[in-house]
């Protein structure tokens, strides 16, 4: 895996911009923070009956996704299709990756279409760093989930609702809860809030779901739930990735609910005024209660809505385009 020192130069330009999103760590706090101001400014769009901005018209968007996702990938192209761009869903059931093409000669035929901006989804880690690496030099890349490594849009509109109930990072107390090990989401999170320094960050599992050496990070590690929760600020349940276990990690989900599981009576050792979090897809009764889920603390279909600005703000940005301001002809 490349180290913080390239993954920044790969990812910014030599003028400094933002040239592909594949990571949190290397970032900067300073980029991390122009990013949330910048979907601050272009939320508003999506409320407004013509919902739409020039800011990437004339460019072609390919979302590549060889793992499922309805967020995401939804939250992606409403992105691109508000800003104007045209805007391709590759199906990989019914692709020629079945045929047996491989993801340079994928990424070498959707350049011959002229494509201007890659966002890949894939199970292994470091395959938008690949794409990245092997991309013509006017094409963008953006990570949409790369194995246990990285979803970097997702813990971006993560600390933007965050940003959006509670400004003040440093007084803040986050806990993480749920399948640290297997978890790509949970990375960038940590990396995203410390980026903006938050007072403290907390994570909640069983031992076996907890990579090693997670007490040496920077992050307070708890494997019960209950003294994790006290007196936190924001709680974020991650769901169970079975589809990245090896082997048995858990009991069953029955058991796995009764000790870390989010109900109410938990969520009361929690801030009075606490935000519950989840990236999706929910689990009810595995890790979150549904009266928690739907629940006036929670804030996850937020999540989902913020996730449209924060990516129309990523495309942005990659592009050159800062915000509704440079839209000429367009009211902000
Ligand atoms: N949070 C998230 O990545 O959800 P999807 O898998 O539905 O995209």
């Amino acid at each position: 895996m490349a180290d913080g020192h390239s993954r920044m130069n790969l990812q910014v330009n030599q003028e400094g911009r933002l040239r592909h999103l594949l990571d949190i760590a290397g970032l900067g706090s300073d980029r991390v923070v122009e990013i949330l101001d910048t979907a601050d400014s272009l939320l508003p769009v999506s409320q407004r009956s013509v919902k739409k901005l020039p800011l990437l018209r004339g460019k072609t968007v390919i979302n590549l996704f060889y793992e499922p996702s309805t967020r995401t990938r939804m939250t992606f192209e409403l992105a691109a299709k508000r800003l104007s761009a045209d805007v391709l869903n590759l199906d990989i059931e019914h692709s020629s990756a079945r045929k047996g093409e491989s993801l340079i000669d994928t990424l070498r035929n959707l350049e011959a279409m002229h494509m201007d901006m890659l966002v890949v989804r894939h199970p292994e880690s470091g395959s938008a760093h690949f794409f990245a690496r092997h991309a013509a030099p006017h094409v963008t890349v953006l990570n949409a989930g790369d194995g246990r490594h990285a979803h970097p849009t997702q813990a971006l509109l993560d600390v933007f609702t965050i940003r959006r109930h509670k400004p003040d990072f440093s007084k803040l107390t986050v806990t993480i809860v749920g399948d640290i090990m297997h978890s790509r989401v949970a990375r960038s999170q940590i990396a995203a809030l410390r980026a903006l320094g938050t007072g403290e960050i907390r994570v909640a599992a069983p031992r076996t779901l907890l990579p090693a050496g997670m007490e040496h990070t920077g992050v307070r590690v708890f494997d019960q739930l209950e003294p994790a929760l006290e007196g936190a600020d924001v709680v974020i349940t991650l769901r169970l990735q079975r589809e990245r276990m090896q082997g048995a990690h858990l009991p069953s989900e029955a058991e796995y609910f009764r000790y870390y599981g989010l109900t109410a009576a938990r969520m009361r050792l929690a801030q009075p005024d606490a935000i519950v979090m989840h990236p999706g897809p929910i689990n009810r009764g595995v890790e979150i209660s549904p009266e928690v889920a739907d629940g006036a603390q929670s804030v996850i279909l937020e999540q989902v809505t913020n996730g449209i600005a924060v990516r129309m703000a990523v495309m942005a940005l990659t592009m050159g385009a800062r915000g509704p301001a440079a839209a000429p002809g367009e009211p902000a």
